[in-house]
């Protein structure tokens, strides 16, 4: 698509906590960022620990206006100008997806305009080609979020193979259980890493189906043996160092990820790998995935960290790729709170 006025989309994100509004302009080179509005929530949900959802879609409805108009003021475009606007149909919180979802129908329908619903999931994985020109074919790519631990290889950019998933828990909500459960913080996962910083993987913690054939992950029986050292450390009236257990946990998690990765690596030979999703932000996780890509000769393409976590900007790009080929969904298309890949 060359750079004309048509190809401006509006996206919209709102599966969780973070209520953003985005803009891409169509180029020769791929989808070009004019505007990633995004309000957090944060603050609102601290307090309980963990995103409550009543409170998220209130926020949404809030936020929902105001950021669309900040995105179009920032990328200097008016409604007029849009050639189709998207929304995060799924997964996510349900009463916080059809926020978005209902905004972006509206625009479209008063607009007579394409209508896109994107997989959330897909969007993580589109913030690589919002940054990155040229990503070589076939990759591996690793998606951690609070929601998803999914190990997927692409031969090229549309189609896939999913070669493991979480069995239990995703690797960012065992950050998020263990940080609440040590009291580091909401959310877990910046706050484990903080803590981390001053301490040392000294801690035997495990690493879940380590020595299974398949591709699949585990980090439930890894929060739970978080728990029984602090409950045996505590019997003994011995001090727990949490610095030193938040570097041990967040390595066993960062270990639980490599050997899989590093087997799919080995049996696949991808020429790039990618990461997406919240826990990419993540800096130990982020140089061990530097010097595993590195064992293998291959780049490594991350998003910087703005579009590791949640954001619509990587909502946008996935929905350039899809208006490149002409795609759209219809208005009648609800939101899915447990769509797959
Ligand atoms: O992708 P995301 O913003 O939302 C979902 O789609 O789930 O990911 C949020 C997750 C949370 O579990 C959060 O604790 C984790 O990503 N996360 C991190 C870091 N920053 C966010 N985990 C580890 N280290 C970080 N620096
Ligand atoms: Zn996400």
């Amino acid at each position: 698509m060359t750079d004309f006025k048509g190809s401006l989309i509006l996206a919209i994100e709102t599966s969780c906590d973070e209520s953003s509004a985005a803009i891409v302009k169509g180029t020769a080179k791929g989808p070009k960022l004019l505007a990633n509005i995004v309000a957090s929530q944060v603050d609102w949900h601290e307090e309980f620990g963990g995103v409550v959802p009543e409170i998220a879609s209130r926020q949404h409805l809030r936020a929902i206006d105001r950021i669309i108009l900040r995105a179009l003021k920032e990328a200097e475009v008016s409604l007029a100008d849009l050639e189709a606007v998207a929304a995060t149909q799924g997964p996510g919180l349900v009463g916080a997806l059809l926020v978005g979802m209902a905004a972006a129908k509206a625009l479209a329908f008063s607009l007579n305009i394409p209508f896109l619903g994107i997989n959330h999931v897909a969007g993580h994985i589109y913030a690589n080609f919002l940054v990155h020109e040229k990503i070589p074919t076939p990759f591996i790519c690793l998606t951690v979020s609070g929601g998803h631990t999914d190990l997927i290889y692409f031969t090229d950019q549309r189609n896939y193979k999913i070669l493991g998933r979480t069995r239990d828990d995703a690797a960012g909500e065992a950050f998020d259980k263990v940080a609440r459960y040590l009291e580091l913080g909401y959310p877990g996962g910046p706050a484990v890493e903080k803590m981390a910083t001053n301490g040392a993987d000294n801690i035997n913690l495990p690493r879940a189906l380590e020595n299974s054939p398949d591709y699949d992950f585990s980090f439930s029986g890894l929060k739970t043996a978080v728990i029984n050292y602090v409950h045996n450390k505590k019997q003994r009236g011995e001090e727990v160092d949490l610095a030193d257990l938040a570097a041990s946990f967040q390595q066993a998690v960062i270990d639980s990820l490599k050997i899989k990765v590093d087997k799919a690596l080995a049996n696949y030979q991808p020429q790039a790998m990618l990461l997406a999703g919240g826990v990419a932000a993540n800096q130990k996780l982020r140089t061990d995935f530097q010097s595993l890509a590195a064992n293998y000769d291959i780049p490594l393409f991350l998003p910087p960290l703005e579009y590791c976590t949640d954001n619509a900007a990587m909502i946008a790009a996935a929905a350039y790729y899809r208006r490149l080929r002409g795609e759209s969904d219809p208005l009648s298309q609800e939101v899915e709170p447990t769509l797959k890949l």
